[in-house]
């Protein structure tokens, strides 16, 4: 080979490289050019004072763009009706993100579309928006997946970029991420049967069937959640309970009384996830994964709550 062509291949080579990158990062971004997601990882160091002030509904365009976002608003908010044939339980995506994800406390998805793609440590990868609504989709729905490029996933993405918007990409939202417990005590599954039966069932009903997926949703059974869903670990039952419930006494749960209500909700029967043994592929799964063996060991007395509880690994 001549040397020249030697050089010519080689950069070539560099340039299907820096090329490569390039469009990873096109498409990573969706479609934002480089000087806007230089000025947005320069912003993210001061989002801790961005406010929170998702747009109106009634603000949504007309035309094709705005139906989408209506779409996807439906979607979440009565996903088991408008998306019936995907969703294998009886909750709405508003059932755990409250007000279709713009109550600011309840997990809130003001945002979204501005920090996904992301790596997720679940999949072992850069996950997409798409592929986190579908998580959610197969775990907390116990569904299906919404087809790439399927009317659904686009209106729901149109949804959470209409209500992300003025948020930077890359930014670190404070109302993000809230709703996990650090440091959750031992629980005692009798006192949370108690609490329970106290201040929960009116909504929820005591077989834990729930009265409606937008008034008192499923909390187990059949109707709820899998258990391979963010919700069956206890540090995320219990920091949701304690935020978040009951409806309209927030704030009145004790850490104790949240991971005494969290375990004994997770004890009771749910739909089995049969991936488990796929996620974290590269290690790191937390402990306190309430899955079938876990429920098995409550019922014969032999649970180690606190080796769930206090290591990671
Ligand atoms: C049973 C409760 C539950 C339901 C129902 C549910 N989710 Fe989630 N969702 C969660 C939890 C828990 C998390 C993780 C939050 C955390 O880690 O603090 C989450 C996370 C997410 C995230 C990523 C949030 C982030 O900050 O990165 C998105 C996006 C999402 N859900 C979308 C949806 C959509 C869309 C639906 C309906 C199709 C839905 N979820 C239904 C419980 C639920
Ligand atoms: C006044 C009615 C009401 C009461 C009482 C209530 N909840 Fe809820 N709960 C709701 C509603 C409504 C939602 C849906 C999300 C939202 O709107 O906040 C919900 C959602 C939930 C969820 C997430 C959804 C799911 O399917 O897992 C959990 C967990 C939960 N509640 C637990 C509890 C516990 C534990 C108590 C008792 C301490 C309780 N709730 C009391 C109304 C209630």
């Amino acid at each position: 080979m001549k040397s020249g062509t030697g050089i010519a291949v080689g950069l070539l080579f560099i340039g299907a490289i820096l090329g490569g990158v390039w469009l990873t990062k096109a498409f990573f971004v969706e479609g934002l050019d480089a000087t806007e997601m230089v000025t947005a990882s320069a912003k993210s160091s001061n989002d801790k004072n961005l406010s929170y002030n998702p747009p109106s509904l009634d603000d949504v365009p007309e035309g094709e763009m705005g139906e989408s976002i209506l779409f996807g608003y439906e979607l979440v908010n009565d996903t088991n009706n408008k998306a019936e044939q995907y969703v294998g339980n009886n909750l709405t995506c508003t059932s755990c993100h409250a007000g279709a994800g713009l109550d600011e406390n309840s997990s809130s998805l003001v945002g979204m579309t501005a920090v996904y793609p992301q790596y997720i440590e679940r999949s072992g990868g850069i996950v997409t928006i798409e592929e986190r609504i579908n998580g959610c989709m197969v775990r907390s729905m116990n569904g299906k997946k919404f087809e790439a490029n399927s009317d659904e996933l686009e209106a729901i993405v149109s949804y959470f970029k209409y209500i992300s918007k003025d948020i930077p990409v890359g930014a670190d939202m404070p109302w993000r991420m809230n709703n996990s417990m650090e440091n959750v005590p031992v629980p005692s599954v009798a006192n949370g049967e108690e609490i329970y039966q106290k201040s929960c069932i009116t909504c929820h009903a005591a077989d834990g069937a729930g009265t409606g997926p937008n008034t008192g949703p499923a909390l187990w059974g059949e109707d709820s959640f899998n258990d391979g869903a963010g919700l069956a670990r206890l540090s995320k039952l219990a920091g949701y309970v304690k935020n978040n419930m009951p409806a309209g006494g927030e704030g009145t749960l004790t850490d104790q009384d949240a991971s005494d209500l969290a375990a004994f909700i997770l004890s009771q029967d749910r739909p089995v996830w049969a991936n488990h043994d796929k996620d974290w592929p590269k290690g790191n799964r937390p402990k306190d994964i309430m899955d079938k063996e876990n429920r098995q060991k409550v019922k014969d007395g032999t649970i180690d709550w606190k080796a769930m509880l206090t290591t990671k690994q």
